[in-house]
Parts: structure tokens; C-alpha cells; sequence
């Protein structure tokens, strides 16, 4: 798929169909993570690859139950007390970058998440950052739980899948906010 109609198409993706993503297609996925510059080419993105309902269940759960340390209000809060997994939004595949805690860090990871979510939508899979999910940051055993050492931090959760319907392409305008010729 052309870089354009990829940065143009992509959008973030709510509801899956529920349908395993490939072996191979995660593969490629991550491929796409690797690819992403980073500072000083030090690569200091890890992935953690989670395909196993239960635990995607698990991790929802608690992530609800953390929200409200998160500082979130009453009302968020109560749309949270639901069964569903209203933050995985269902998604069969969950991939977690996380790195060592460095300056850039977080920018590295997250070039290489812009990276995995274009690459995903030129395959035909849905995508959505979880930024909900790094409630799970202090939960160091949970953390542990799915592979993640003490000495890294969970910078980008994500999920993929076969959407059920592709939300509408959406237009934006840059806000510039001076030009110095
Ligand atoms: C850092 C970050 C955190 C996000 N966290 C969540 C989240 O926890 N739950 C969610 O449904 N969407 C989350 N999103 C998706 C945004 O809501 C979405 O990108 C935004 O509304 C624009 O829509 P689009 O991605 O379809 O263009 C997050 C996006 C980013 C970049």
C-alpha cells in the first residue's frame, strides 16, 4: 500500500471480529517495529506478543480497576463497571512495546507503534494505541505476569485485528502556528 493512502486510511479501530491474526501477519507486524528510526539507532523497543483470551481478560480487568488511580472521573469510572473488555475492545491481538526507562525512550516506542498501526492497515487489520492500558505501569507482577522485567516500562499498548466495520477515513487540518521565513 502506497505510504499516503495508509496515512490518509488509518484509523483507530473499536470492535474486532473475532478471528486470529496469523502468525505470520504479526511477523510482519512487528518487522514494521524494528524498521523505526530510533535515537542513536539503540533499538530499545521490546514487544510483548499477547494472543491468549484469557489474559487479554484478565489484563482489561485490570486496567479497569486501576483507572480510578489514573484520575479519572465518577462517570468514566462507571461505564467501566461492565463485564465487557471495554478496553481491549476485544481485540484477539495484543502487542505491548516497552523499553528500558531512557530519555527517548518513549519516543522510540512510539515511532515504532505509528510504524506497526500504518503497517497493520496496509494488511487489512484495525489498530488502536490503548494508552488506558498503562494504568498497568506500577503493577509490577502483572507486568512480570507477561514477560515484562523490572527494569522496563510500558510505553505502548496495542491492539490489532479484523475490524467489523472501518470507521470512516477523517480529514485534519495542521494548526500552524507560525511561519518564520
Ligand atoms: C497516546 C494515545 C493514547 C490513546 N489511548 C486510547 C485508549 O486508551 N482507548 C482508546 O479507545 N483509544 C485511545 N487512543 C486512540 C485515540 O483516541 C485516537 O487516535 C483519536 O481519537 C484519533 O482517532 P483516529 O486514530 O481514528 O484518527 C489513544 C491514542 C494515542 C495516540
Amino acid at each position: 500500500m502506497e505510504t499516503e493512502k495508509a496515512i490518509l486510511g488509518r484509523r483507530s479501530v473499536r470492535d474486532y471480529v473475532d478471528k486470529k491474526v496469523p502468525d505470520d501477519a504479526v511477523r510482519q507486524l512487528l518487522s514494521a517495529g524494528a524498521m523505526a528510526p530510533s535515537a542513536m539507532d539503540a533499538q530499545p523497543c521490546r514487544f510483548i506478543v499477547i494472543t491468549n483470551r484469557d489474559k487479554i481478560n484478565e489484563l482489561s480487568d485490570k486496567v479497569k480497576a486501576r483507572l480510578g488511580a489514573f484520575g479519572f472521573g465518577a462517570r468514566m469510572l462507571e461505564r467501566m463497571k461492565v463485564k465487557e473488555d471495554v478496553i481491549f475492545y476485544g481485540a484477539p491481538l495484543l502487542i505491548f512495546i516497552v523499553a528500558d526507562e531512557g530519555d527517548w525512550a518513549p519516543i522510540d516506542c512510539a515511532l515504532a507503534a505509528q510504524n506497526m498501526m500504518l503497517r497493520a492497515y496496509g494488511m487489512g487489520l484495525g489498530s488502536c494505541f490503548i494508552g488506558f492500558a498503562t494504568a498497568l505501569r506500577d503493577d509490577r507482577d502483572t507486568l512480570r505476569s507477561i514477560g515484562i522485567k523490572d527494569s522496563q516500562k510500558l510505553y505502548c499498548p496495542l491492539i490489532f485485528g479484523y475490524p467489523k466495520k472501518w470507521p470512516e477515513p477523517k480529514s485534519r487540518e495542521p494548526t500552524v502556528q507560525k511561519t518564520v521565513d
